[in-house]
């Protein structure tokens, strides 16, 4: 088994299930005309989190990492009329690309892209009391899932889902002496979960284009 083999099954999905979809291919080849890196979700993933968000019929819908917006336009695209898309990015290029990718997919409307450190969005949202949110997706910076799997509790609800992406790490993940910042990061967030009573957690290893790396699903009970 190896990349090649994973990145021609994702390939052959996408061409087969998700294929001829211009606004998600566009808003690709916008990011990497804009010198975005290549780490968005794949597209099998980013129909995954249109599905998780649909069934639960999320409303509301806080992300963690925008990059130029492509698994916020599958977020987006899942809201029902008046859905929310509340989505953080560090950086005001990133957050551009991002806006514009949104409005030309026609969810433009229900995306809000917050700029700034998303450990101080965070802060602020908490501050202002928002409504909880019923999808949390965080996908930012490694080092700050800590602080951000907090805050995401913080802004749920019981039946809130919480999704953390890039927690298998190659399988680093189970490296209790790793000195990556990043798998110590990662470990300190799933002891979080592990150790947390209103949630039932698990992590799913995954292969595809992007490697081998795996998603943490936290159901907020
Ligand atoms: N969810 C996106 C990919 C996100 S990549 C997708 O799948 O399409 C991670 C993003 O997190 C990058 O755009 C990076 O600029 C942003 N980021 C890094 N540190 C951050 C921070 N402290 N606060 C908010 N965003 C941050
Ligand atoms: C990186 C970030 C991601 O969220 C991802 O899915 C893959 C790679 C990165 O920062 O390299
Ligand atoms: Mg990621």
């Amino acid at each position: 088994m190896s990349q090649d083999t994973w990145s021609a099954v994702d390939r052959y999905v996408t061409d087969l299930l998700l294929g001829g979809d211009a606004d998600i291919e566009q808003s690709l080849e916008r990011s990497a005309a804009a010198g975005l890196p290549p780490i968005a979700v794949s597209a099998p993933q980013g129909r995954l989190l249109w599905m998780l968000a649909r069934l639960a019929r999320a409303r509301r819908i806080l992300e963690i990492g925008t990059l130029g917006g492509y698994s916020a336009i599958w977020l987006a695209r899942a809201l029902p009329p008046g859905g929310t898309l509340v989505t953080l990015e560090l950086s005001e290029h990133h957050a551009t690309v991002a806006r514009d990718n949104l409005a030309r997919a026609g969810v433009g409307d229900r995306a809000q892209v917050i700029t700034g450190p998303a450990a101080e969005s965070l802060a602020a949202l908490q501050r202002e009391g928002v409504e909880p949110f019923d999808l949390v997706f965080i996908d930012a910076d490694k080092t700050g899932y800590p602080d951000y799997w907090r805050a995401s509790l913080a802004l749920s609800r019981p039946g809130t889902l919480i999704v953390a992406d890039n927690v298998v790490r190659e399988g680093q993940v189970t490296d209790a002496s790793s000195s990556d910042e990043a798998v110590r990061a990662v470990r300190e967030t799933l002891a979080l979960a592990a150790a947390e009573s209103r949630v039932r957690a698990t992590v799913l290893q995954t292969v595809g284009a992007k490697g081998y790396d795996g998603l943490c699903l936290a159901l907020v009970e």
